[in-house]
This record gives C-alpha cells, structure tokens and sequence, in this order.
C-alpha cells in the first residue's frame, strides 16, 4: 500500500511508543539539564514540544511552565505521552496530534519553543521552522536538538544511508550550516550552538526500531565497507556502535521585517 511520508512516520513512531518512553537515550542527558536550567529561568507560560515523541521533553517542561503542547504525528505517541503525564501528576500537559508543518495555534501564542531529535523525520524542515516561528512570540526563545550532520559528503552520505536502512522515515540529519541557514530564511537568529558526540550502541539503537533483518544487515555492511575516514570519523566499532553528532541551536523570534 502507498502512504504519504507522514504516514510512514506515524507506522515508523506509532507501533513504538513504549519503547520510547522508556528508552534510557531519550529521557536522559545532557542536553535535557541544559534545557531545565533555560525553562527554570523562562518559565514560560505556553511551551511547545515539538515531535514530543516519548515526551521526555514535556516532563522536563511542565513544572516549569503555565502550559506545555506535546505536538506530535503520532496518536499512539501522544496517548503514550498522556498516560505517563498522569503517571507522573503533572496536568498542564495537552497532547495536540499535528505535523510539525501545520501547527493549529494561533500566531504568537507560545514564549517557548523545543523540539529534540525530531526535525531529522521532517518532510520540509524550512515549513516547520515557519511554523515554529509562526506560533512563538516576537524576542522570545527555541531550542532544536537533534542528530546533525558532520557535513563533508563523503561522510554525509554514509550518516544519511545508515540512517534510512535502520528508519525508513528518516529524512534527513541536516549539518549545522544547513540548520543556521534554514532558521535564518525562517525568522530566527541564531543566539547560540554547540555539538557533542554520542555514543549509538548497535543492539540497543536498532533494538528501538525494530527493523527487518536485511536492512540490519545492510547497515553492517555500509560500515564495514566503509572508507579508513569514513570508519575513523565514526568511531566505528566491531558490533557497529559508533558515535553520531548531536547539534543543539538556541535561536530567537526576530521582529518581522517591514
Ligand atoms: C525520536 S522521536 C522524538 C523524541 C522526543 N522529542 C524526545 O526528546 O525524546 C521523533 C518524533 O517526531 C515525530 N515527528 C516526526 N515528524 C514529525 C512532524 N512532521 N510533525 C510532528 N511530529 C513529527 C515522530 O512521530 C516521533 O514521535
């Protein structure tokens, strides 16, 4: 059966809820401090979670924030997200099943913005950040994290088909000139980005997605074929775990230009 990519998303991410809420990679990390002591200081009064997937993002948001929005594509997900919210007694979370590319607020209405390791899943990520930008206040603040590109093709290209063998929904790790660019042509300036490395173990990172064995196969034979840079760059282990970039922009709302 043919189905539109957000479709293919929605089977990708639907059928695999649980194992997101509980996966270990998701609900911890630096990153997510770093983001409690932003939200500690904003306490934001409408929050966004953009591709809230397991919602680990939405836990860390709510005590801080009046609202928080679980966006995401996903019912399953979403329903996920609701019940570990009520889990955890928190009840300034809605979850609004949407694509990142049509969010249903209005102009301005959020003081925050965060979307982690979803925008890779995007059909149009230049859509998505109009969209963000759209619904967020003029001077107020966003943070995209997510798995980035090294940029240089050569090892682009073997990120991206790495990537697409274990999840046929993925679109794209964009480097961090592509993002800079995106968010610029969107309405954000960039206030600050960093980069880290993050370690994938292969059992644990193809486990989560549950993927048929020749596409399993197929990565393991990208990596072992792949070139003494390409290997080098990714740290690329015996088992196939290797180490992936993970990109994480601050950007700001600007003022339309008249
Ligand atoms: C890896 S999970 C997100 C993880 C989560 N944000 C976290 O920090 O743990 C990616 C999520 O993005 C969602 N997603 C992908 N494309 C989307 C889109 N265009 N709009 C909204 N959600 C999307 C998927 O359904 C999935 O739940």
């Amino acid at each position: 059966m043919e189905r539109v990519h957000e479709r293919v998303v929605e089977a990708q991410f639907g059928a695999r809820a649980k194992a997101y809420v509980e996966s270990a990679v998701h609900a911890q990390g630096a990153d997510l401090e770093a983001l409690e002591r932003i939200v500690r200081d904003l306490r934001p009064e409408h929050a966004l979670d953009l591709g809230a997937g397991g919602g680990h993002v939405s836990y860390l948001l709510a005590p801080h924030a009046g609202m928080v929005s679980a966006v995401d594509l996903s019912p399953d997900m979403l329903t996920a997200v609701a019940a570990t919210a009520r889990e955890k007694g928190l009840s300034n979370i809605e979850t609004v099943p949407a694509s990142a590319e049509h969010l249903p607020f209005d102009d301005g209405w959020f003081d925050f913005v965060a979307s982690r390791y979803s925008a890779h899943h995007w059909r149009d990520l230049d859509d998505g950040l109009r969209e963000a930008r759209r619904v967020l206040k003029s001077g107020c603040r966003a943070v995209f994290i997510d798995a980035c590109s090294p940029g240089p093709a050569l090892l682009d290209t073997h990120l991206q088909a790495v990537e697409l063998l274990r999840d046929t929904s993925h679109v794209r790790n964009y480097s961090a000139s592509e993002w800079a660019a995106a968010l610029t042509r969107s309405g954000f300036g960039v206030a600050d980005y960093r980069t880290w490395r993050l370690r994938m173990d292969f059992p644990v990172w193809t486990a989560r997605m549950s993927m048929p064995e020749a596409n399993l196969r197929g990565i393991r034979v990208l990596q072992e074929a792949a070139s003494a840079e390409t290997k080098a760059y990714f740290a690329i282990e015996a088992d196939g775990s290797f180490l992936l970039d993970i990109l994480w922009i601050e950007a700001i709302a600007e003022l339309p230009r008249r």
